[in-house]
């Protein structure tokens, strides 16, 4: 790789430990946002930091935060280190910073990767007011398996929501300038099959077909490169019997020489270590030469590169040009993010103090809240409720919690602004709150003594009951696989006793995975998933609930019948045995329940409804380079205007490989007024029926599809058409 002058002239006068030290991530003690998060792995104190920045030997310092004292370590680096180069300032920085967002997999609810565009500008905007260059974000790791905790910060079990989001986010992070003050260059994570784990367990190892791993797990990382995304992080599993970490055909082969990707590969925290935990590695020094040789350019915290490489360098088994490479792409990250021009870029005290974005910003996280939250059902039009005249029990361990707001990831969020659901209800009340009545019920996984007794008699005087139930949001996020995906014990014995005073329920749900719901939570006459909504949680939960916004989001995982069914994503492969509606001894099926969810993935309702004429297709002979111009009209025949997620899937009916049922190809967004229609128009491409072969060669195979436009992906009717050969002519 060519880099410029001033790059070649640093690289030409630096010693090896200034070269390592280029490679060396580390925790920003000057500026920590907690004390020691993890002390065992060689986090120091700030005057160590910064005598490590003086002497050249720290490249990327991570999750501190401030601008005042971003500008000391860059003084240090740039005036008092021998060659002057400036430090880059990284955090996770994953759904909001001063102001939170909904957790990435709510935020896909939206189904409006636009919308994802918009609160990762505002979390660049505000990230890089506090002082930072680059986020260790988004994870675009795809999520088959709800036991698995990191699902809540990706975007579901779906490839190509994932990638639509994916490149949103990045683009947001990075603005259309990766020099602005206000750009924050963007990490896609965890590369790569991270979220294929062994049954859910973080972590643990994963054995997946080669085929799958490129048409599922690999795509939403192409294209968050195609959006702009210049680094990249490894994961912490193995991948068929070899780390992700040094894992030379995933690092250096498909990423670099396949793909040309000319960015930075940052390892995840203490992964290059793992590697002797892996039993991949003999010591530390065979760790530190894995990694480093299979193309890990940054080492996340372990000090490995800044102990081991000067040796490895020194005996010729790490090759100095090798070295200098990593470096090379490490000055370039940093020239193009503008820093070797202005070191001082988005450390601005004056900036960081200023509050002028913020209304602006609480206003989105509202939008992106109530965009983000599903309604999963609402018998007898039990929602919305009414703002009079109707006497409301708000129970539960979420009415009151100002706890479990933000949701996972959430390192630098503005904890004086949250609103607890119950502000949100009083506020939408206004004096009608006056009769409201609030009762916790129980803690988040305990009972409390008289909780159910008062939570029944607040249910007895009231006309409708909100009940808050959900997974504390430590249940999910990194290390936070679970055996179960229901809700506590606690909780469901309340939802019993509330549901048997007869009194309709309004479940609504704090999330961070599908879960498995049972008893009078599933029951409960209304259903709505929340997710971890952020800053503006209450606000935007009763803007659904009274039907001041009309709920417009769908399900980006499946929610299955039981945890058993784990992993459960809709577009399985067909099997040779499909259960029928008439016969299911010897199907593939579970002996307790039918295969299949309880919401598909895709699903949600309305407080409208629309219909659907089935698809009208340009022609049902596509030619090989030819373009397959799909039209639908939707209809609003309800009374409210609204918005519906508009989805098109398709199967391939034979194939050299087993295809799975369906697959989402496209999908669309469209608000109609009531009683109004729109017409939908996609168009799809041979590209988009392509499919990794037995050779590992990615390509469509000519023959008949079945297509689907309709609102999940359990319904509608399909239409078909078939894919000529090359060289057939698509005349009838
Ligand atoms: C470990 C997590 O897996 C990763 O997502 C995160 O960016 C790093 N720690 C740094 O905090």
């Amino acid at each position: 790789m060519a880099a410029s002058a001033r790059i070649e002239s640093l690289i030409a006068r630096m010693t090896v430990e200034e070269k390592v030290g280029q490679l060396g991530v580390f925790a920003d003690m000057v500026r920590p946002f907690a004390p020691d998060v993890n002390p065992e792995a060689n986090v120091r104190n700030a005057d160590e930091v910064l005598a490590q920045v003086r002497a050249g030997r720290v490249g990327s310092l991570f999750n501190g935060v401030g601008a005042e004292l971003g500008r000391r370590i860059q003084q240090v680096a740039v005036e008092e280190s021998r060659l002057g180069i400036p430090v880059a300032l990284a955090a996770d920085v994953i759904h909001g910073m001063r102001t939170v967002f909904p957790i990435p997999l709510g935020e896909a609810a939206s189904f409006e990767p636009a919308l994802a565009e918009r609160t990762a500008r505002a979390t660049a905007v505000e990230a890089t007011a506090a002082g930072l260059h680059w986020t260790y974000a988004p994870a675009v790791d795809i999520a088959r398996d709800q036991r698995w905790g990191r699902g809540a910060e990706g975007a579901g079990e779906d490839v190509v929501l994932g990638c639509a989001f994916a490149a949103a986010r990045v683009r947001g992070f990075q603005g259309d300038d990766l020099t602005a003050h206000d750009a924050l260059l963007a990490t896609p994570k965890h590369f790569a099959a991270y979220g294929a784990v062994a049954a859910g367990m973080e972590y643990a190892s994963v054995d997946i077909a080669p085929q799958t791993l490129r048409d599922v797990h690999l795509p939403p990382f192409q294209a968050a490169f195609a959006a702009g995304a210049i680094s990249v992080m490894s994961a912490f599993n193995d991948i068929n019997g070899v780390p992700a970490s040094a894992n030379r055909g995933l690092l250096t082969g498909i990423l670099r020489e396949e793909w040309g990707f000319d960015g930075v590969v940052i390892s995840d925290y203490t992964a290059d270590m793992e590697l002797v935990a892996h039993g991949y590695a003999e010591d530390d020094r065979d760790a530190t030469k894995k990694a480093f040789l299979a193309g890990l350019d940054l080492s996340m915290q372990s000090g490995f590169y800044a102990a081991h490489l000067p040796a490895l360098v020194e005996s010729g088994e790490v090759p100095m040009a090798a070295l200098d490479e990593g470096v090379r792409r490490m000055l370039v990250l940093k020239e193009r993010i503008g820093l070797l021009d202005d070191p001082y870029r988005s450390l601005d005290p004056e900036r960081e103090a200023d509050t002028g974005h913020l209304a602006d910003h609480e206003a989105l996280a509202r939008d992106a809240a109530r965009r983000s939250i599903v309604l999963l059902k609402n018998d007898d039009a039990v929602l919305p409720l009414k703002k009079r005249e109707q006497r409301i029990a708000l129970v539960g361990p979420f009415a009151r919690d100002r706890e479990n707001i933000e949701g996972c990831w959430t390192l630098f969020g503005d904890r004086s602004r949250y609103e607890p659901l119950e502000d949100g209800v009083r506020a939408a009340l206004g004096e009608a709150a006056a009769s409201l009545v609030v009762v916790p019920g129980c803690d988040l996984e305990a009972p409390v003594e008289g909780g159910i007794e008062a939570a029944v008699a607040a249910a007895r005087d009231a006309d409708v009951v909100v009940l808050a139930l959900g997974e504390p949001q430590r249940y999910s996020g990194e290390a936070q696989s679970r055996i179960d995906i229901g809700l506590p014990p606690a909780q469901e014995a309340l939802a019993e006793a509330v549901a048997a005073t007869g009194t309709p329920v309004v479940v609504v749900l704090r999330n961070g995975r599908a879960l498995a719901l049972t008893g009078a939570v599933r029951d409960a006459q209304a259903i709505l998933v929340t997710w971890y909504l952020g800053t503006r949680t209450g606000s935007a939960v009763a803007d659904v609930l009274f039907g001041d916004y009309n709920p417009s989001a769908r399900l980006p995982v499946s929610f299955p019948q039981a945890t058993g069914q784990q992993p459960y994503f809709y577009n399985h492969p067909r099997t040779g045995r499909p259960e029928l509606p008439t016969m299911s001894e010897f199907k593939a099926r579970w002996r307790e329940i039918p295969n299949e969810p309880l919401y598909p993935f895709g699903y949600g309702l309305s407080y409208t409804r629309f219909e659907y004429d089935a698809p009208r297709l340009g022609t049902t002979r596509l030619g090989w380079d030819d373009t397959l111009e799909i039209v639908t009209t939707v209809r609003n025949v309800g009374d409210v205007d609204g918005e519906e997620v508009v989805q098109l899937y398709i199967h391939d009916r034979v194939a050299s490989r087993v295809r799975p049922v369906r697959e989402l190809k496209a999908f669309e967004k469209v608000a109609i007024a009531a009683g109004g229609e729109v017409e939908v128009r996609f168009a799809l491409h041979r590209d988009a029926l392509a499919f990794t072969d037995a050779d590992g060669v990615r390509r469509a195979e000519p023959g008949l599809f079945d297509l689907w436009v309709c609102a999940n992906a359990k319904s509608g009717e399909p239409v078909s058409f078939e894919l000529l050969a090359s060289g057939v002519s698509a005349a009838p």
